[in-house]
């Protein structure tokens, strides 16, 4: 595990502080733009009612919940299907920045869960109906691009936008733990995000 990250069990472990678990839902796709740039993979996530970019998911009560009850409730909430992720998905737990007008340190867990496209679509279609956040927590769902348009476009645009907590780290590391894009590109769109 590397550096700042936590394991499950050593985050819990870690007294007075609040914690939130986030996921990324994810699958492969044979589906191409413009009919020629292979776009590999889906991953969700979402417009958050702060204009900022994040994963589903949020605060979970351990008192009164485990850490996958209270994120598939979230989930529930923020995407209008059962989910249930289990301590297998977990991925990490880090300590996260946060205000100092914050009350209590905050620790985010991370889950992945890798899904068939028909699943995928599925979420997408509640996510945008019978989601209870629908509107209001949520404003809508969105894809990362992975790939890289001739003018520049795709990743590196995307990561240029605004991200919620560690959100964005926590996309960056998914992407190459899960080899869905290659180090190199990677490197080429994060150069070109921050230009
Ligand atoms: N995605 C989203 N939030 C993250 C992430 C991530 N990848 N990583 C860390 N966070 C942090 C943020 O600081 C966030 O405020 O976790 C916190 C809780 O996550 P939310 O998804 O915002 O929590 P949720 O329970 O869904 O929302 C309830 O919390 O954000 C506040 O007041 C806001 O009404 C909202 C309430
Ligand atoms: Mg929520
Ligand atoms: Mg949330």
């Amino acid at each position: 595990m590397a550096s700042g990250q936590l394991s499950r069990e050593e985050a819990l472990a870690c007294s007075g502080y609040r914690h939130a678990c986030h996921a990324m839902l994810y699958c492969d796709t044979n589906t191409q733009l413009f009919g020629r740039i292979p776009i590999r993979h889906i991953i969700l996530m979402q417009m958050r009612f702060d204009g900022l970019l994040g994963f589903p998911g949020g605060f979970v009560n351990t008192q009164e919940e485990t850490l996958e009850a209270g994120l598939s409730r979230e989930l529930l909430e923020e995407l209008g299907v059962a989910l249930p992720l289990s301590v297998e998905d977990h991925v990490d737990a880090r300590f996260a920045p946060v205000p100092s007008s914050s009350s209590s340190p905050l620790i985010t867990h991370f889950y992945m869960r890798k899904m068939d496209e028909e699943q995928i679509r599925e979420v997408e279609r509640a996510a945008a109906s019978t989601a209870t956040d629908h509107g209001q927590e949520v404003l809508g769902m969105v894809r990362v691009p992975l790939y890289s348009t001739k003018s520049g476009g795709g990743l590196a645009f995307f990561l240029s936008h605004s991200f919620i907590g560690n959100a964005r780290s926590q996309l960056l590391d998914s992407l190459l733990r899960l080899n869905l894009v290659a180090p190199k590109d990677l490197h080429k769109a994060l150069t070109q995000s921050l230009k």
